[in-house]
């Protein structure tokens, strides 16, 4: 399942981020990336410890405490303080699996990938090629988001980045580990979390509204670890 939730950041949000990233430390990515990855991995990454990236992080994950939207759709348990890369002149990162284990930085407490996310900071008309291409068992979907905008897709997901061949491209990303570990279980509460809500905007007296948000929360219940 693969989830768009636009408008994360607001337009002047994206503005400051993009104007501190400009002057940022930037490193090679190769730094972070395993053994697999390396081979694969071309881009700039700032350091997970830079105060930049703490600072625009903290500003996201502020974001996404706000959006009912990231909650429905990744039951968020943890959610790894954000990092940032920047791809140009035909950087990209081909096929690659991320690690099912991430360390959160500066604690010992690990998070386990269950959701991917990656927040598009980029105009996408200011370059051209980036695409976020993601397989699936329907096939490849290509994906490049107005900024501001996020995409979550499974941490199971085969995917890579299309080389940048104008413009730069700057994005967060991170990782989710949900309360609800299993991707088909999520996608069951994400489809019916969604149907409710539609049902209660246009029959918002039926009584069955009440069953069925029970119904939700039941299955929450015995799905959940919290
Ligand atoms: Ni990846």
């Amino acid at each position: 399942m693969l989830i768009t939730i636009p408008g994360v950041l607001t337009a002047e949000q994206v503005a400051a981020c993009t104007a501190q990233l400009a002057k940022a430390d930037w490193a090679d990515g190769r730094d972070s990336a395993g053994y697999l990855s390396q081979a694969v991995k071309n881009n700039a990454q700032l350091a997970d410890t830079d105060p930049v990236a703490r600072r625009l992080g903290d500003t996201i994950l502020q974001a996404l405490e706000q959006s009912s939207s990231f909650f429905g759709a990744a039951l968020p348990l943890k959610v790894l303080p954000p990092l940032f890369n920047r791809y140009a002149g035909e950087q990209a990162y081909g096929r690659h699996i991320d690690g099912a284990i991430r360390p959160v930085a500066g604690t010992h407490h690990r998070l386990r990938t269950d959701l991917s996310a990656t927040l598009f900071l980029s105009a996408p008309e200011s370059y051209d090629g980036g695409e976020l291409v993601i397989e699936d068992t329907f096939g490849e979907r290509a994906v490049k988001l107005a900024s501001g905008d996020l995409v979550l897709y499974p941490g199971t997901s085969v995917h890579r980045v299309a080389p940048v061949t104008r413009g730069v491209r700057l994005a967060a990303f991170f990782w989710i580990q949900s309360m609800v570990r299993d991707v088909t279980q999520r996608s069951i509460l994400y489809e019916l979390d969604a149907a409710i809500q539609r049902l209660a905007k246009d029959v918002p007296s039926h009584a069955a509204l009440v069953d069925l948000a029970g119904v939700y929360h039941n299955l929450l219940r015995a799905w959940a670890d919290s």
